[in-house]
């Protein structure tokens, strides 16, 4: 067995962990990565909407600062990243639209609108003229919509790979390896064994391991993070040169209650999510889930069926019991944990690196961001801070 030592060791190497270790290591510290493929996971999957307004829930009104926060350090983070690794994050301000197809579907839009009006949100109500003059592709039968200029999109791909390269240039140490299980030494997080069975020795110990977080062996029970993985299909078509530009901005609906997006990239890429499952570690791609999602693309976008079909693919949202991260120091002296993003992974990568980068050097999280603390899950409920929602359902 052999030993090294970091002043932080990341369990995962998703995009949440990639960014607290990039921001660890510009503060100072060693700083060293666990995971066998850094920069894969659900950041390989997701379609990197940043949908801090399209997305909002009755309840979730502490979630939504968090999201507002990232949301608007998404510039500066993005011109950073690319300045420092010469990576074009697919960082784009081109607006989401999202529609009704029937008359159900516009009373849900239009109690969404009321609550972004009362959150201090600015959408605006469209006719469903107004939306086909604005995204001629759309179907005939649209209702009306709700246009979000605010509400961008990054390709998570090229999030990863510049993270990735970030903390490569600022000295940060990949071990790829699966992690066996936490070291706990006098009750202090002090390490994580490798499957191999290196022994990596840290003085704090950051777990953001997505899904996979409540599992890692040797973290005691009270302090495991009660993450769940919520499984999304995903597709991936491509616009041929001469069908673009096919969409503009990204366009999204509820169809028979379920969540349908399309997200257009420069690059000819349109993503077409999101399925949201409870069905364990399952990564099946499904004919069930891709027929429903390109029924009710389609239905959005009758065009749809003419692109050729590129990819089809299955990631795991870690979930929390109230839809929102989990950041910070844990129970256990020297574990911080940085997952339960469900949703939101990609929009929160911003904050989530600051704010983690905070609680290691201080001990503490921003103000922004002690809502979120894990404690929240063990604490007596007098003691728990304004939460989100844990009514909710998934969007
Ligand atoms: N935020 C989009 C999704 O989770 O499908």
């Amino acid at each position: 067995m052999s030993s090294r030592t970091s002043d932080v060791l990341v369990v995962g190497g998703g995009i949440i962990g990639l960014v607290t270790a990039w921001r660890a290591a510009q503060r100072g510290f060693t700083t060293a990565v666990l995971d066998p493929e850094p920069g894969g996971g659900a950041a390989q999957v997701a379609a990197g909407m940043l949908a801090a307004v399209t997305e909002l829930h009755h309840g979730e009104q502490t979630l939504l600062a968090l999201n507002l926060a990232s949301a608007h350090r998404y510039p500066d983070f993005a011109a950073e990243l690319t300045d420092l690794t010469g990576h074009d994050l697919g960082y784009r301000r081109s607006g989401t639209l999202a529609v009704a197809l029937d008359a159900d579907d516009r009373a849900h839009l239009r109690e969404l609108h009321a609550l972004q009006r009362e959150s201090g949100l600015a959408s605006e109500w469209l006719s469903g003229r107004e939306c086909r003059r604005l995204e001629p592709m759309l179907a005939p039968g649209v209702r009306g919509g709700l246009r979000v200029d605010g509400d961008h999109q990054v390709d998570p791909r090229r999030l990863a790979a510049a993270l990735v390269a970030a903390c490569e240039r600022a000295g940060v140490t990949f071990h790829r390896e699966w992690a066996e299980r936490l070291i706990v030494v006098r009750e202090r997080a002090a390490g994580a064994v490798t499957r191999a069975g290196t022994e990596l020795a840290a003085g704090q110990v950051v777990l953001a391991a997505g899904s996979l977080s409540g599992r890692l062996a040797g973290v005691p029970r009270d302090v495991l993070p009660p993450v769940r993985p919520v499984k999304g299909q995903v597709l991936r078509l491509t616009v041929p040169e001469r069908a673009a530009p096919f969409l503009t901005r990204t366009v999204r609906a509820v169809v028979r209650g379920s969540h349908v997006y399309l997200v257009p990239r420069e690059n000819g890429e349109l993503v077409v999510g999101a399925t949201s499952e409870e069905q364990g570690w399952d990564t099946t791609v499904t004919a069930g889930g891709v027929y429903e999602l390109l029924r009710d693309a389609h239905e959005l976008v009758p065009g749809i069926t003419e692109l050729p079909l590129t990819e089809t693919r299955a990631g795991l949202r870690p979930g929390s019991p109230d839809n929102a991260p989990l950041l910070g120091p844990s129970a256990l002296d020297g574990l911080l944990l940085a997952t339960g993003h469900y949703r939101n992974g990609v929009l929160l990568t911003p904050v989530t690196g600051d704010a983690l980068a905070h609680a290691l050097a201080t001990g503490e999280l921003p103000e922004e961001a002690r809502p979120f603390t894990p404690r929240r899950f063990s604490a007596a409920p007098a003691a728990l801070p304004a939460r989100a929602a844990l009514s909710e359902l998934p969007a």
